[in-house]
């Protein structure tokens, strides 16, 4: 069985407070039984980890060298702003999906940018709790 890391970065955590008409009003609880439902369907073997911390999602991710056998992340608003995140994605190599809830193209421009973009072998935006499952199922197919 193949073993995916999902990792959800800032402010994540609080959705369902968070900016609901963006967002959503579904809860981060819910989210996570969605990406567990989602994993079970597809017969992937999941950890979940959230931060909201730039270097615990770094050392995360260097620790799934070996471990995992890819990465679904949505780094948040590290997106736009953390090299890091993406050395460590390239130092790994694992096969990874970038994941966002929103569309970041059709948002304010400082989000069209994305680092993780540079290095992840798909990019899923704009489709809510389904653009993890749309993720997964890529990982999956691998
Ligand atoms: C997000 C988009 C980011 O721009 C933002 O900072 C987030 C969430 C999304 O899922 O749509 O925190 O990654």
């Amino acid at each position: 069985m193949k073993k995916i890391l999902v990792i959800n970065g800032p402010n994540l955590n609080m959705l369902g407070l968070r900016e609901p008409a963006l967002y959503g009003a579904k809860d981060f609880k819910a989210l996570q039984q969605f990406i567990i439902s989602a994993a079970e369907e597809l017969s992937l073997n999941i950890e979940l980890f959230q931060s909201n911390h730039e270097g615990a999602i770094v050392d995360k991710i260097q620790a799934a060298y070996g471990v995992f056998d890819g990465i679904l992340i949505n780094p948040a608003a590290y997106t736009h702003t953390s090299v890091a995140i993406l050395d460590a994605l390239k130092a790994v190599a694992l096969p990874t999906v970038e994941v966002h809830l929103t569309d970041i193209s059709t948002r304010e421009e400082f989000r069209r940018f994305s680092f993780v973009s540079l290095y992840a072998q798909k990019t899923v935006c704009g489709k809510g709790f389904d653009g993890y499952k749309e993720g997964l199922e890529f990982l999956a197919s691998l």
